[in-house]
């Protein structure tokens, strides 16, 4: 029995903007997060607090914030490594900060300039402010499926990073699999460690699609009945600091595979194509999303 319905975190201004070599302005950011929420999504993750000399493509956070015209029921969150950040995007008013720790000690070095104690020592009082606050909080776990610069990372590992992340009160865990390398049995490993220590609906898999893997994998979770994904409209993206990684699974692609299974997501295809095609051409280059180039491609026959 698969779900019945999932629900989809879109990624691409955050996850997917934050890899662009060119500057993408402010306005087009702002305009691609209302196409989203015009095409149902009620998860958007808006940008990152990080540092602007590690990421200079979030540079525009707060700008990029106070432009959306926020809708009702739609829940913007935003990436906080650090109380710095936090702090800086409180003013924003997230409903939701996520901390982004990994499953690798390498990663977690060349990611956040810490090792995986360290991060976690960090996140503590983030948390702490931010539930204080009444804002969710979202852990990501990285490099949960293999890492650029140590290679194999064990399921044991995976499951230590989340046991963490569960102590100092994150409240729902992302399974990471940052470049793409994952498999199922890996992915049902790791997806079944998280789940020792967060219910169903607070475990998530975020599939960048490096290897074409993403749809596999993520038919793999919906079958353990994982039911939350992240993805990335026009499948824009990937992390500066793992090299080759490509963009997320394209939104447009989980939602033609769940509408094909009949599992319900509220948002509407031919939105999302639009919205993936707007963002795509200011970034002058088609969408890297399968299924938006075909239905493109009929449209215009
Ligand atoms: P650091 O250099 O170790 O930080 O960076 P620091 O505390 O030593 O401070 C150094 C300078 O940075 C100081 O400024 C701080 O004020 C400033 P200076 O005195 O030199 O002028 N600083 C900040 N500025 C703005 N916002 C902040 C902030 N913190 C410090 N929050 C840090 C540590 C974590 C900040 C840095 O490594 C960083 O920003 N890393 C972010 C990397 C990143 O964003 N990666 C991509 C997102 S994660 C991802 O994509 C994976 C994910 O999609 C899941 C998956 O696919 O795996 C989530
Ligand atoms: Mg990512």
């Amino acid at each position: 029995m698969l779900p019945s319905h999932v629900t989809i975190v879109e990624v691409g201004p955050r996850d997917g903007l934050q890899n662009e070599k060119q500057p993408v302005a402010t306005e087009h950011k702002v305009e691609l997060v209302h196409r989203l929420q015009a095409a149902g999504l009620r998860e958007i993750e808006v940008t990152s607090f990080v540092s602007p000399k590690w990421v200079p493509q979030m540079a525009d956070n707060a700008q990029v914030m106070a432009g959306i015209r926020r809708s009702p029921g739609v829940r913007y969150s935003v990436l906080t490594p650090n109380l710095k950040g936090f702090e800086a995007a409180l003013a924003s008013r997230p409903d939701e900060i996520v901390v982004f720790g990994a499953a690798s000690e390498a990663f977690s070095q060349r990611n956040i300039n810490c090792s995986i104690a360290e991060s976690i020592a960090r996140f503590a009082p983030v948390v702490a402010a931010a539930r204080e606050a009444g804002i969710k909080v979202r852990g990501a776990v990285s490099c949960a499926l293999g890492c650029p610069y140590q290679g194999e990372v064990p399921a044991d590992e995976v499951e230590r990073v989340v046991r963490l992340m569960q102590e100092i009160g994150v409240q729902h865990i992302g399974i990471a699999d940052t470049i793409g390398v994952g498999t199922p049995r890996k992915v049902q490993a790791a997806l079944e460690r998280a789940l020792k220590h967060y219910p169903l609906a607070e475990v998530s898999g975020h599939f960048h699609d490096t290897y074409g893997q993403a749809l596999t994998n993520i038919y793999t979770c919906l079958e353990i009945g994982v039911h939350t994904f992240d993805t990335s409209v026009a499948g824009l993206g990937g992390c500066p600091y793992a090299k080759g990684a490509t963009g997320n699974v394209a939104t447009e692609d989980v939602v033609y595979l769940l509408n094909g299974l009949g599992i319900d997501t509220g948002l509407d295809l031919d939105a999302l194509v639009d919205a993936g095609a707007f963002i795509s051409e200011r970034l002058g280059r088609p969408p890297i999303a399968r299924v938006a180039r075909a239905l493109l491609a009929k449209r215009a026959t």
